[in-house]
């Protein structure tokens, strides 16, 4: 019999059996490296675009701009195409998702993951041998379906391995090796753009490595137990089941991920399921959770924090310096929630997260705002300040909404809407990444310091909502989400009286919506 725990939920919640083991760890650790691909871009993409060599070959007028930096402060390098350059991969990866979704969903979660890492090396051959813009965009438009594919499988592959008491700290791996994948990108960066003229190859290129360790790794890792049950293969589950958790008595697991994968087998449209009002309360809270993670502004400063950090009056190579140091804080940080997101929970990390985060966008706006003039920089000691709270504010991101908007959308869907639900998660992540890629550097033009001001009211907005509408999620089995997380909230829990009804009318008449 499994043993009980009571939850803060006021439910009782199986605690299956089991210890983390070494496979798990492997697994864990290979896996990872599709979101050390993902940071890796992220990273890269901003101290590419400010390296001379790269844009005198395709941005000759953003270079031409560029040598008459000090006419305006805020509008260097507002550029529409090479904000495409950037952002372009967002949209291919938006679209590559919905159909990584089908393919967790039939294949599972390894095949994924392996599409994902050949779309991403030929992605990276274009780019690093680029020798037309065109090649720069199909090649970014590659990595885009590489960084989909992984972004949908990697947090499911995670949560669905990880034992519910380990489930938050596992699965923010994938968001630790997001932030290696950055600060690798901006020490790659700083060294690269001393190598003339191809410094931005050696950068672009570089990106083929984690992509080689997740295609190789994969073979030896494993399929997660969820999707080899979902499929029906039984005997292969339990078996997997046996080998991850470090012991033969998984019976009440298995059971119940062999329920949760009935019940997933009888839903023949997952996307319409997600349409009914059961699905609502975590298909809100997944998209949001990626909505506010991008209106943040934290991509602000992950792809432009060289720009940033040139405008406030750094040179350029204190500019990238700097970036390697907020890159350090993002991955330093992001340790503090592997340790408490389990223990500590999800919603207290989101709420003080969002205090920290709110005073320091209002400080460095106040800054901006009564110091930096359109020409001119703030004198030395304020843009000290002005790194230092950006470095705060980094701390604060990278302990809550960074890591918490991949493990929230993985864990809180049932089984049959999963694939689907996440699909929502990680296009909404692109979709608004690629808004703020594009239109930052317009925003900054024409607001100025007043940037600030809108994404701190955007972080005052996504506390109150974190406050009434997101859950408490930690220790709780992953396929025990309904029973014990919704139908015991104290708003979403009207979406969830006509779930049973839901499912009834399913069966009887299947294409009634
Ligand atoms: C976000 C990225 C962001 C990164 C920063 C991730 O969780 O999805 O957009 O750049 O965190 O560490």
């Amino acid at each position: 019999m499994p043993a009980v725990v009571v939850t803060n939920h006021g439910g009782d919640v199986p605690d299956f059996e089991g210890k983390i083991t070494i496979y798990v760890i492997i697994c864990v650790f290979i896996a990872a490296f599709g979101g050390l691909m993902f940071g890796y871009d992220i990273g890269i993409s901003g101290g590419v675009t400010s390296m001379d060599d790269f844009l005198k070959k395709f941005f000759m007028n953003v270079y031409e701009k560029k040598k008459h930096v000090h006419e305006n402060n805020y509008c260097k390098y507002n550029d529409a195409l090479l904000q495409l350059f950037t952002s372009s991969l967002y949209i291919a990866a938006l679209l590559a998702s919905f159909v990584a979704s089908r393919l967790c969903t039939k294949m599972g979660r390894k095949p994924t993951m392996q599409i994902a890492s050949i779309f991403f090396m030929v992605g990276v051959g274009l780019q690093a041998g680029g020798i037309n813009i065109v090649m720069i965009v199909c090649g970014r438009i590659m990595l885009g379906i590489g960084v989909g594919f992984a972004n949908q499988a990697v947090p499911l592959f995670l949560s669905e391995l990880a034992p519910a008491k380990m489930r938050g700290a596992l699965n923010i791996c994938f968001q630790l090796f997001i932030t290696i994948g950055i600060l690798a990108a901006g020490i790659i960066n700083y060294f690269t753009s001393k190598v003339h003229p191809h410094g931005w190859r050696i950068s672009l290129g570089l990106a083929i490595v984690p992509a080689v360790i997740l295609l190789i790794g994969s073979f030896a890792i494993c399929e997660t137990p969820t999707s080899l049950i979902e499929r029906k293969n039984l005997d292969e589950g339990k078996a997997t089941l046996k080998k991850i958790r470090g012991t033969e008595d998984v019976i009440p697991e298995f059971e119940s991920i062999v329920a949760a994968s009935e019940m997933a087998r009888q839903v023949k449209n997952p996307f319409s399921k997600l349409m009914k009002p059961s699905s609502r309360p975590p298909l809100i809270i997944a998209i949001l959770l990626q909505v506010f993670q991008q209106f943040t502004g934290i991509n602000a400063i992950m792809f432009y924090a060289p720009v940033l950090f040139q405008t406030v009056g750094f040179g350029s190579n204190a500019s990238l310096l700097s970036t390697v140091i907020t890159g350090l804080v993002n991955v330093f940080s992001t340790l503090v929630s592997i340790y408490t997101v389990d223990w500590a929970g999800r919603r207290i990390l989101l709420l003080e997260a969002c205090v920290q985060m709110f005073l320091t966008q209002t400080v460095v706006g106040l800054i901006l705002l009564i110091d930096l003039k359109t020409t001119g920089s703030l004198n030395h000691v304020e843009a000290v300040i002005v790194v230092v709270l950006v470095c705060i504010f980094v701390m604060g991101f990278a302990w809550s909404w960074g890591p918490l908007g991949w493990l929230i959308p993985s864990e809180t869907f049932p089984l049959e809407t999963r694939t689907a639900g996440f699909a929502f998660a990680v296009s909404s992540n692109m979709l608004f990444t690629f808004i703020i890629a594009q239109a930052f550097l317009s925003m900054l033009c024409h607001m100025r310091a007043g940037i600030f001001f809108f994404f701190a009211a955007w972080i005052l907005v996504m506390g109150l909502f974190t406050l009434f509408f997101v859950p408490e999620t930690k220790g709780v089995p992953i396929d025990s989400m309904v029973e014990k997380v919704w139908k015991q909230h104290w708003f979403w829990k009207r979406y969830m009286v006509d779930a049973d009804d839901e499912e009834i009318k399913e069966q009887v008449h299947p294409h009634v919506k």
